[in-house]
C-alpha cells in the first residue's frame, strides 16, 4: 500500500485506477460536527449518563472494548441480521486493527498456520507477517473459495505437523478479486469449516456496495449457528475512512491461559489494551452519531454511495468492453463483480512493478499489479482496476491510457520484445 501511493506521489497528473479509497465526493467536515452532537445527545438522553459522565466518555480514555460497540451490534442487526452481544464486539482503530488483535490471538505456537483465500488482500498478510503467522492460499475459483482445495490444505498442513488456526474469506466482492459467493456455497463452506473443525475469519468491507437491486446474499456470520466465524468489520467504506473506525466481533468461547473460559472478544481486548489502548472515542462518536442517524442502518446512510460505486463500475465494464473487443485483443479478458469497487483484468503479458512505474511515467495511469495480492513473487498477467476514488470522465482518461498501454505491450510481444507471458 505504501509502495502504491509512493507511485502515486510520483506521478499526481496519473489517473489513479489503483487505489481503492471510497469516493470523496459526498465528504462532509460539517457533518462530524453534527454526528458528535448527536451521539453525545444519546449519551446523556438515551443512556442516562450525567453531564461529567457524558463529557468523560468523549474525552477521556475509555473502555477497550469500545463506546460504539451496542450500535454496532443493532447496525449488525439492521443491515446483516446478524444477532450479535455488545460485549462480544471490540471496536478497532480500522478493521486493520481488528485483523492483528485476531491474528495476534491465534497464533499461540511455531506450527500456527493461517489459511486465506488467494488471492488475498495485502493488510492481511502484512498483519500475518507481524505476528510470525505464516500465510497458506487456499484457491479461490470461481465459487470464492474452493472447497476442495480448503479440505486439501487442510490435510496437508496437519500432515506436517502444523496447526491450521482458521481460513480468512472475503464472501462479498472481495478484495482483489470482485468474487461473491452465493448463499449455497456460504453454506457449504461453514459446513466444510466444521469438518475440518477450522475457524473462519470474515471480512466484509464492501458488502453494502452491491451494483444491482436485489436481494444482499445473507453474512457468514448471519448463517453461523456455532461460533464458527469472527466477523470483521469496517467503517472505512460505509462512513469515513478517516476516523479510523472498525470492528471485530468474536463470540467464540475461549480458555485464558490460567484455565478460565471467556470471550474471544475479551481475549483480543486484553492483546488491544498493549497495542492502542482504546479507540478514539471522539471518532467512535463521529461513527456513533452516523449510526444514530440512519438507525443503524448503513446500507440506508449509503444509497447516494452506492449508486456512485454502481455507476463507476458500469461505466468502467462498459469502457472496457468498447476499447478491448476480443477480435484485437484475444488475451484480454475482465471480470464483471456484482458491486464492490474491483475489477481484475487479464492480460497477454507479465505485469509488474515495473510495468506500473512506466505506465504511471509514460500513460499517465496507475493500476495495482496482481501480483501484489499473492505472496509467492511470481509474475503474474492480471493488473487491479478500482472504481471507487474516480469520476465517470476520470474512468474514461484512464482507459483511453491503459488501452495505449496494453496495445504496445501487445505489439512488442507479438514483435518478439517486452513482456513474456507466464
Ligand atoms: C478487504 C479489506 N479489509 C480491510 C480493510 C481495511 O479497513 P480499515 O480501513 O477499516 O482498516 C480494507 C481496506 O481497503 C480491505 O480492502
Amino acid at each position: 500500500m505504501n509502495f502504491l501511493n509512493e507511485v502515486a506521489q510520483h506521478y499526481p497528473d496519473a489517473v489513479s485506477l489503483a487505489a481503492g479509497r471510497p469516493y470523496e465526493e459526498y465528504f462532509d467536515v460539517a457533518a462530524l460536527h453534527r454526528w458528535l452532537d448527536r451521539f453525545h445527545r444519546h449519551l446523556v438522553q438515551e443512556q442516562g449518563l450525567g453531564p461529567e459522565q457524558a463529557r468523560r466518555t468523549l474525552l477521556q480514555y475509555g473502555r477497550t472494548k469500545g463506546i460504539v460497540h451496542h450500535l454496532v451490534a443493532r447496525n449488525l442487526a439492521v443491515d446483516e441480521g446478524i444477532t450479535a452481544d455488545p460485549e462480544a464486539v471490540v471496536v478497532t482503530v480500522g478493521c486493520q486493527e481488528a485483523m492483528f488483535l485476531v491474528l495476534r490471538a491465534l497464533r499461540t505456537d511455531p506450527r500456527d498456520v493461517l489459511l486465506a483465500v488467494a488471492p488475498t488482500y495485502v493488510g492481511l498478510t502484512g498483519a500475518a507477517r507481524l505476528v510470525d503467522l505464516p500465510v497458506r492460499p487456499v484457491a479461490g475459483g470461481p465459487a470464492g473459495v474452493d472447497l476442495a482445495d480448503l479440505a486439501e490444505q487442510v490435510r496437508r498442513a496437519r500432515a506436517e505437523g502444523l496447526r491450521p488456526r482458521a481460513c480468512y474469506v472475503m464472501p462479498d466482492f472481495a478484495n482483489p478479486s470482485g468474487v461473491s459467493m452465493d448463499t449455497a456455497h456460504r453454506r457449504r463452506l461453514l459446513e466444510s469449516a466444521a469438518e475440518a473443525e477450522l475457524l473462519l475469519i470474515e471480512d466484509n468491507p464492501y458488502g453494502l456496495f452491491p451494483a444491482r437491486d436485489g436481494e444482499r446474499p445473507p453474512t457468514l456470520k448471519a448463517l453461523d449457528t456455532d461460533r464458527r466465524v469472527v466477523y470483521l468489520g469496517s467503517f472505512a467504506k460505509s462512513v469515513l475512512p478517516g476516523a479510523r473506525v472498525g470492528y471485530v466481533l468474536a463470540d467464540q468461547r475461549v480458555a485464558a491461559p490460567d484455565g478460565s473460559v471467556g470471550l474471544l472478544a475479551d481475549h483480543l481486548a486484553k492483546i488491544k489494551s498493549m497495542v492502542t489502548v482504546n479507540t478514539s472515542p471522539i471518532a467512535q462518536a463521529v461513527i456513533g452519531g452516523r449510526l444514530l442517524e440512519h438507525d443503524c442502518s448503513l446500507a440506508g446512510a449509503n444509497t447516494r454511495e452506492r449508486a456512485a460505486y454502481a455507476r463507476n463500475l458500469r461505466h468502467l465494464l462498459d469502457g472496457l468492453a468498447r476499447r478491448f473487443p476480443p477480435e484485437r485483443f484475444p488475451g484480454v479478458s475482465w471480470t464483471a463483480p456484482a458491486g464492490g469497487f474491483f475489477v481484475v483484468v487479464t492480460v497477454p503479458f507479465g505485469v509488474d512493478d515495473a510495468l506500473l512505474h512506466r505506465s504511471a511515467r509514460e500513460y499517465g495511469v496507475l493500476w495495482t499489479p496482481m501480483a501484489h495480492f499473492y505472496d509467492d513473487g511470481a509474475v503474474v498477467n492480471a493488473l487491479r482496476l478500482s472504481i471507487s476514488a474516480v469520476s465517470p470522465a476520470q474512468i474514461d482518461l484512464g482507459l483511453d491510457r491503459l488501452a495505449k498501454l496494453v496495445a504496445d505491450e501487445v505489439a512488442a510481444l507479438v514483435g518478439g520484445g517486452a513482456g513474456q507471458p507466464r
